[in-house]
């Protein structure tokens, strides 16, 4: 794993996005770049440079496939909390995306189950998503993969926990009550099949579970920390988010950091 730490959150957004930008232009021409994307409040700074990015002439979204992680269960596209509505304001709308390019867990299905399993036959279709962009919960779940997911689940029903709930309820006039109790969400499974993943983390709300993941054990109370198991997987945080972690963990994802960019290696120690 790499644990990428800037000072603030824009100078983390700026980095993740250069990264992918990088990835997506350099990306082979005869197949499309599968790219999985998540909501919240953590990659709005990703998507407004991937926006920059493109009205500058920069980058191209026209061979990207999109996945999104998650839908909430009730809502409909045009409802201005549902994750459709937030794709499209604030990234889709913006770039050259194909609209059939796009997909997104439909949350009005009436057959939720048969909706799940061909979300991961459409993800496979596609042979495999190339890189997951995610954010963290403040529980450290992935997606809506909340404590006590199965570290080998696939897309399906889950059922919202009370911090989600609460944490998502600035969304909803403040009241936890509004926010929906299930969502659709790809599995910790099917992020973790990503041929790499990339988590941006920001703010002192995160510090607690972004240690659990760093530095303790793999472990389905903090469904993130799947992450020590993934071949090429990045954390991209700001100063903030490590307040928890032992000041030898933030120096030594420093140091290595530092010989990685010095022999130009794009992978750096994993
Ligand atoms: C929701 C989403 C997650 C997201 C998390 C954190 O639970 N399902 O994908 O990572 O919120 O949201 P935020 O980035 O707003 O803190």
């Amino acid at each position: 794993m790499r644990l990428i730490i800037h000072r603030d959150y824009e100078k983390a957004s700026a980095w993740a996005a250069g990264y992918i930008a990088d990835r997506i232009n350099s990306y082979r021409k005869d197949s499309p770049f599968i790219l999985g994307l998540p909501t919240g409040s953590s990659p709005l700074g990703i998507y407004r440079e991937f926006v920059k990015m493109h009205k500058d002439g920069k980058l191209s979204f026209k061979n990207v496939h999109t996945f999104n992680m998650d839908e909430y269960i009730g809502l409909t596209e045009d409802h201005p909390q549902s994750y459709h509505y937030f794709m499209m304001d604030n990234l889709f709308n913006h770039i050259d995306i194909d609209r059939k390019h796009i997909h997104i867990l439909d949350g009005m299905s009436k057959e939720p189950e048969k909706e799940c399993k061909l979300y991961e036959e459409a993800i496979a279709g596609e042979g495999g998503i190339e890189l997951f962009l995610g954010g963290m919960g403040s529980d450290g779940h992935i997606a809506f993969n909340e404590p006590g997911s199965s570290l080998n689940s696939r897309t399906r029903i889950k059922t919202l926990t009370e911090e989600t709930k609460s944490a998502n309820a600035r969304f909803f006039e403040g009241d936890p009550l509004k926010v929906p109790g299930t969502a659709l969400t790809v599995g910790v499974g099917t992020v973790m099949d990503a041929r790499e993943v990339m988590i941006i983390v920001n703010g002192r709300a995160k510090a607690r579970a972004l240690k659990a993941v760093v530095e303790e054990g793999i472990n389905h109370m903090w469904t993130l920390s799947c992450l020590q198991m993934h071949p090429k997987a990045i954390i991209v945080c700001d100063e903030d988010a490590t307040e928890e972690l032992k000041a030898g963990t933030v120096r030594y994802f420093k140091d290595i950091e530092k010989e990685a960019i010095k022999i130009h290696s794009c992978s750096g120690n994993q």
